[in-house]
């Protein structure tokens, strides 16, 4: 009865336009268990932030400090007009430091994403790199991993401006797809810096600047003698940051500091990484 009833329908249910379909990036979570998901299938997940005026301002602020510096007349350090702005003193800036607090906040994916992921993260890092329009394809634009060894470093890039698929977007490599990363202000990428990528060339018409965020695992402090940022001292840190920096951060002008060194790589080989 059931079989007749449908023969005799007369029109297929409607298509969805073309237009309507849902995002197929594989990578975009919209949930901190989907992102979980995604990152541990993956080793990269999508997500996103919202872009309130705040956020918007403090994006606008780091993208003129991450233009500034870019010298213009040079060769990038990343290729041809690409640049990484990768430097011990962004911890101390800002501009970089208000954007972070933000993205970090408590009841956002993005904090207990990376709680999930690996507990023992700690900042290492804070830069990013500026694309300027024009760049072509160069060694960064190949496909390649940062780091062969995962679960050790965890990049977060920041959208701060839309990323369209001409403005030097970053690809990432799943199992079965390339993905291009593209979207509005707000969205975050949080990659294994082991997983396949690559960049592209800027065929844009303004700069596109992606801040990154880098993380290290306490088995990547341990064994690969990567250090965590120090130089901000712990209660300058507003209070949900200071689990992800170290605990013992002290001064790098004082004589303890180093001895606060030796104290840290006792105590973090204890630390289990499971
Ligand atoms: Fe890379």
């Amino acid at each position: 009865m059931e079989a007749s009833q449908h023969q005799h329908k007369k029109a297929p249910p409607p298509k969805p336009r073309s237009d309507e379909r849902p995002c197929e990036n594989v990578l975009y979570a919209r949930s901190c268990d989907e992102a979980v998901k995604i990152y541990k299938a993956y080793g990269a997940v999508e997500i996103s932030t919202p872009a309130t005026d705040e956020f918007m301002q403090f994006a606008s602020t780091l993208y003129m400090k991450m233009l500034s510096m870019c010298p213009v007349q040079e060769e990038g350090n990343r290729g041809e007009l690409r640049h990484c702005v990768n430097a011990p003193g962004n911890v101390n800036d800002d501009a970089f430091y208000n954007l972070f607090s933000y993205i970090m906040e408590p009841g956002r994916i993005l904090y207990n994403l990376l709680k999930a992921v690996e507990p023992t993260l700690k900042l290492e890092k804070l830069g990013g790199d500026v694309v300027l329009p024009g760049a072509p394809n160069s060694d960064a634009t190949k496909w390649h991993r940062d780091w062969e060894l995962s679960n050790l470093i965890v990049a977060v890039s920041v959208f701060i401006h839309p990323i369209t698929v001409v403005d030097a977007p970053l690809w990432i490599a799943t199992p079965d797809k390339q993905v291009c990363c593209v979207g509005p202000p707000g969205r975050l990428l949080v990659r294994d810096v082991a997983t396949w990528h690559r960049g592209s060339e800027h065929l844009g018409a303004t700069a596109r600047a992606l801040p990154a965020y880098l993380f290290t695992s306490a088995k990547a402090r341990r064994e690969h003698k990567l250090d965590p940022v120090r130089t901000r001292t712990q209660w300058n840190w507003n209070p949900h940051l200071r689990e992800f920096v170290h605990e013992r951060d002290a001064p790098s002008d004082t004589a303890s500091f180093r001895i606060a060194i030796g104290w840290d790589e006792q105590d973090e080989t204890q630390q289990s990484d499971g």
